[in-house]
């Protein structure tokens, strides 16, 4: 993205650089562990995630009538299919006629979707379409019996499924201050080139802690890419309940007098979303992430997901090589062998009771600010 979009914050990294100094809380800050163990608080944070938009696909994943894809949150299955009127409608991916499970598929395209038990159809927007032998169902009425639907928007080339929605809010509203930024990147017109899920053992919000401080960068990092950034310091931004950060690179001082409308602000400073409430938006130098934080069944268990975008697919093999790189570096050893992998470390210490409160230096608050965040927004 053109750095010249950013032209105050960058005016405030900069300034951060030369005086040595991040952004900073004027104490430290405490987390209660129990937070991360508490069956109690699991089940008010699942029902928080019900009632908030939650990025659920790339608009690419069903990009024609007919394509659809079945995600499973928190023991709920949904059905999400694009209608042959261009309209992306997610369902409750479960029969009409006595709650079986749909489709078992993960993803396809279809014309319709047949139940597995007693064969009623129904069609790409929800409709039921055939019930074999409709003539042992008098007075049914078919109109009545379609899927039963799910909130279901596509904006910034997402699709964003509310489960329970408490009232009737764009997504656009609801990202507030981030959406400026999100129209400008256009992610709707990237392509996803790697795509993976999986679990973890930790909680949700431990990972998500790695993208709100600089200070383990040095040390976590350190065989990854701990050379490319400065120590413990970073910019942050809240649009409440969301959050940006930015993060320097080595080179960031050349901004300082550069025409910005020329430069890709990732390639000196990474500018991270934190899309409220599990969603962490990365922007690299040619490629962007977005990982996908999902609770589990139990407190210290969770499920992520990492997209990594690509403004489009590859076609040489040395494109191919480049992306192959970011993703190896990026995914396999920083994230899944360092900030994730850590998490757990962090999770089986809360677990074991030897520790009772998780302490935040000046320039870690803004894991504060987030668990305050989770804490507030998942009060009943
Ligand atoms: S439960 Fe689906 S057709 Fe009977
Ligand atoms: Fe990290």
């Amino acid at each position: 993205m053109k750095a010249n979009f950013y032209a105050s914050q960058i005016e405030k990294v900069i300034a951060m650089i030369k005086a040595g100094k991040g952004d900073e809380a004027s104490d430290i800050g405490i987390l209660t562990a129990q937070d991360y163990v508490n069956k109690e608080r699991l089940l008010a944070e699942k029902a928080m995630f019900r009632k908030l938009p939650l990025i659920v696909a790339h608009s690419t994943e069903v990009s024609s009538a007919g394509d659809f894809i079945v995600r499973e949150l928190d023991g709920r299955s949904f059905l999400i299919v694009r209608g042959d009127d261009g309209v992306a409608r997610a369902f409750y991916n479960y029969c009409q006629h006595r709650g079986t499970k749909l489709v078992h598929e993960s993803e396809g395209c279809r014309k319709r979707f047949s139940c597995p038990y007693h064969a009623w159809t129904y069609g790409v927007r929800g409709n039921l379409l055939g019930v074999p032998r409709s003539d042992l169902f008098p007075g049914l009425n078919k109109s009545e019996k379609g899927l039963k639907p799910v909130t279901l928007e596509e904006s910034f080339g997402f699709l964003w499924l509310t489960q329970e929605p408490t009232k009737a809010a764009s997504v656009e509203s609801y990202l507030s201050g981030l959406s400026p930024e999100l129209t400008e990147l256009d992610l709707g017109s990237y392509q996803i080139y790697f795509d993976k899920t999986r679990t973890l053992k930790a909680n949700w919000k431990l990972p998500i802690f790695a993208f709100l401080e600089s200070y383990h960068i040095s040390t976590l990092h350190r065989n990854s890419i701990a050379d490319f950034f400065y120590e413990n310091i970073a910019y942050s931004e809240r649009f409440p309940p969301h959050i940006r950060s930015f993060v320097p690179r080595k080179n960031a001082l050349e901004l300082a007098d550069a025409d910005l409308s020329a430069r890709n602000i990732s390639e000196y400073i990474t500018p991270t979303n934190i899309v409220f409430p599990n969603v962490c938006m990365i922007a690299h130098p040619s490629s962007y992430t977005i990982i996908s934080m999902f609770p589990g069944q139990t407190p210290g268990t969770s499920i992520w997901r990492h997209m990594l975008l690509v403004p489009e697919i590859p076609k040489t093999d040395a494109e191919r090589a480049h992306f192959d790189k970011t993703v190896a570096v990026l995914d396999g050893i920083t994230y899944e062998k360092e900030d994730f992998w850590i998490s757990e470390q962090a999770q089986e210490g809360i677990n074991a009771g030897a520790i009772e409160e998780l302490v935040l230096a000046k320039n870690e608050y803004m894991l504060k600010v987030f668990a305050d965040t989770v804490a507030e927004w998942s009060q009943a």
